[in-house]
């Protein structure tokens, strides 16, 4: 797949990896970043991909949505913008594969929006998260009003989109925004993706599938589906293989299926 002209991507030992790639502008995030990360996702929904890496090339993961394009928006435009947006972080958030947003700078505004959709951040030790939108009179439209909160909190997530400030490496890892710092971020990405490649493909993906599809049911009916995706995991080669290897005392070969 090629023709893209805000990001790149590759895939890398069957992780796939997108790199924002508008870098004199900060990646900043416009109609066509939208569309062409949704693509690329889409091209990689039906795949096996064990991980799907998120990262910026340069100084910023993503400073935002575009304001240079915003700037003109009607009401109704922004309003659109805001909905694909949404819609695109949402086929992120809902990906099958585990995400991994590898933040190496600026993760501000869209571009922070964008990193909480991924399932697990790592931070450089350069990066810096905010929802500055306020600045600029407006309010977060990729859903930062929503994953920010549930992220940190409603009161730290209140004064980080009320104040608009930036907040450090270390602070992102104390309010539970990113998971950890990682000296080379995009290596730290990597490394976590290959680990997740080496056990059973399918588990890992029901467990991401039941975490999000329980996460606003009351603990019973969670727990019924979480019992049933267990069961599940009997009806595979993936369960037979894990468990005779384990018997056997050797590591287990995964097929996925
Ligand atoms: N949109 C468009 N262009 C942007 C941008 C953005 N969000 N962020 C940076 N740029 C551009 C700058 O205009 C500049 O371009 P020129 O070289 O052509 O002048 C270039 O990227 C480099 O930026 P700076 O010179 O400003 O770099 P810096 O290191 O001095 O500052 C920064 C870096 C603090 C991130 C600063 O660029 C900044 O504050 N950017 C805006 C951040 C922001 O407000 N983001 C939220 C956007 S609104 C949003 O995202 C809404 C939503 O939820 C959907």
């Amino acid at each position: 797949m090629s023709g893209f002209e805000t990001i790149s991507i590759e895939i890398l030992d069957n992780v796939g990896i997108i790199t924002l790639n508008r870098p004199k502008a900060l990646n900043a995030i416009n109609t066509q970043m939208v569309e062409e990360i949704g693509c690329a996702l889409d091209a990689w929904t039906a795949s096996s991909l064990a991980a799907v890496i998120l990262t910026g090339e340069g100084k910023a993961f993503a400073a935002g949505a575009d304001i240079s394009q915003m700037s003109t928006f009607s009401a109704t435009e922004a309003q659109q913008f805001a909905l694909s947006g949404q819609r695109t972080l949402r086929k992120l958030e809902h990906f099958p594969a585990p995400t991994i947003a590898a933040v190496n700078g600026f993760a501000l505004g869209g571009g922070c929006e964008l990193a909480m959709c991924c399932d697990i951040i790592l931070s450089g030790p350069k990066a810096k998260f905010g929802q500055p939108e306020v600045n600029l009179g407006v309010i977060p439209g990729f859903g930062g009003t929503q994953r920010l909160v549930r992220r940190v909190g409603r009161q730290a997530a209140l004064e980080l989109m009320m104040t608009g400030r930036m907040v450090r490496a270390e602070e992102a890892v104390s309010l539970g925004l990113a998971l950890r710092i990682e000296e080379d971020v995009l290596t730290g990405a990597k490394a976590l993706a290959a680990e997740i490649a080496k056990k059973g493909p399918v588990a890992i993906r029901l467990v991401k599938e039941v975490v999000d599809t329980t996460d606003r049911m009351d603990t019973d009916a969670g727990l019924a589906v979480e019992a049933s995706a267990f069961g599940l995991c009997f009806a595979t080669n993936d369960q037979t293989e894990g468990m005779t290897a384990f018997l056997e005392k050797r590591s287990a070969n995964f097929t996925g299926q």
